[in-house]
């Protein structure tokens, strides 16, 4: 039997120089954004028994993990504000305190780092409400329009605190365009907003909520979340959010959803993020204790399949374990 020579793939296979010469995908620490979640009290540490490895942080002990997180290469974070049951109502106010946690690690950590730091803030109602919705809620039903004006509230208080992107994550139709108009007013054009644009319905987020005290306490969150089904619905979310003046457009979440990252980044032309949300963290690291998975080879070919499938910037909780440990 004779073989053709002319075809042989392997040829770009035989060492680890070839196959790096002729890799086309990587995953550089720039790309990458770490989430935290802010406790209230300046010193506090809370293990998250769903996402082991995450602490949720006060923001004594956030400065801390930060400066070393930018050692290691990680320049952009991702915030998230949380507040004790007392202080959560209907509108969920303390989300646009000034002196809430989330606006309090804003300033500090932008006073602390400056340019060298990104700092991204979810906007969202759902960690301040006493009944977990993303938005303000009438007869069981969450209201579009109200919702935007408590959003548009909470982006003003982040960007005046100095966040860099203010991201929202609520799924109102219309909401970027109204926090882009009301930060221009006021003279924040400076000021990003990075969209939460394509956010499916999905039960990957469920240690997030447990980590947030976040979860809607009657219904779900799919009168404003996307069906999972669907994907012509995330090109039009993109087009409407790009439309609105988003500068950065996200898909959430990732694993499940590679082929929404494709289809989104072959319609525009923004940068285009992909959140490896806390149930795809929390799987690989169930499986990883267990000895079922080598999570370093695990951790490193998902955050591959997000770049290969287009995106541009990857949000993951695993982004301090894979820089020190050099899965990348
Ligand atoms: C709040 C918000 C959620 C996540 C990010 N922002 C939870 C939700 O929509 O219920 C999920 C992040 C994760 O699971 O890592 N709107
Ligand atoms: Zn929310």
């Amino acid at each position: 039997m004779t073989l053709s020579r002319l075809h042989r793939p392997r040829r770009l296979r035989r060492s680890a120089a070839h196959r790096s010469l002729a890799r086309e995908t990587r995953v550089h620490p720039d790309q990458l954004v770490m989430p935290h979640f802010v406790l209230p009290e300046r010193e506090a540490r809370e293990p998250i028994p769903s996402m082991p490895g995450i602490d949720r942080l006060g923001v004594g002990a956030l400065l801390e993990r930060v400066e070393a997180d930018l050692d290691l290469g990680i320049r952009s974070v991702l915030l998230f504000g949380l507040e004790r049951h007392d202080r959560k109502d209907a509108t969920g106010s303390a989300a646009s305190d000034p002196d809430g946690s989330q606006a309090t690690a804003i300033r500090e950590l932008k006073r602390a780092f400056g340019d060298d730091l990104v700092v991204v803030s979810d906007v969202c109602l759902c960690g301040f409400t006493d009944h977990g919705h993303c938005g303000i809620v009438e007869n069981g039903r969450v209201l579009n329009d109200p919702s935007v004006e408590r959003l548009t509230a909470v982006a003003v208080v982040h960007a005046e605190a100095g966040a860099d992107f203010v991201a929202p994550s609520d799924m109102m139709d219309g909401r970027v365009g109204a926090i882009r108009r009301a930060l221009d007013q006021r003279g924040m054009v400076d000021t990003g907003i990075l969209a939460y644009a394509v956010k499916y319905a999905s039960a990957y987020y469920g240690p997030f909520r447990d980590a947030a005290d976040s979860a809607p306490q009657f219904g779900d969150r799919r009168s404003y979340q996307m069906d999972p089904c669907n994907v012509r619905e995330a090109v039009r979310e993109a087009r409407l959010d790009e439309s609105e003046g988003a500068d950065i457009l996200m898909v959430k979440p990732a694993l499940a959803y590679l082929d929404v990252v494709r289809a989104v980044r072959a319609e525009t032309c923004l940068p285009l993020a992909a959140y490896n949300v806390s149930g795809e963290y929390s799987a690989v690291k169930a499986a990883a204790e267990r000895g079922w998975l080598d999570e370093g080879a695990v951790v490193y070919e998902n955050l591959v399949a997000m770049r290969r499938a287009g995106a541009d910037i990857l949000i993951t909780y695993h982004a301090r374990e894979a820089l020190e440990g050099g899965w990348l």
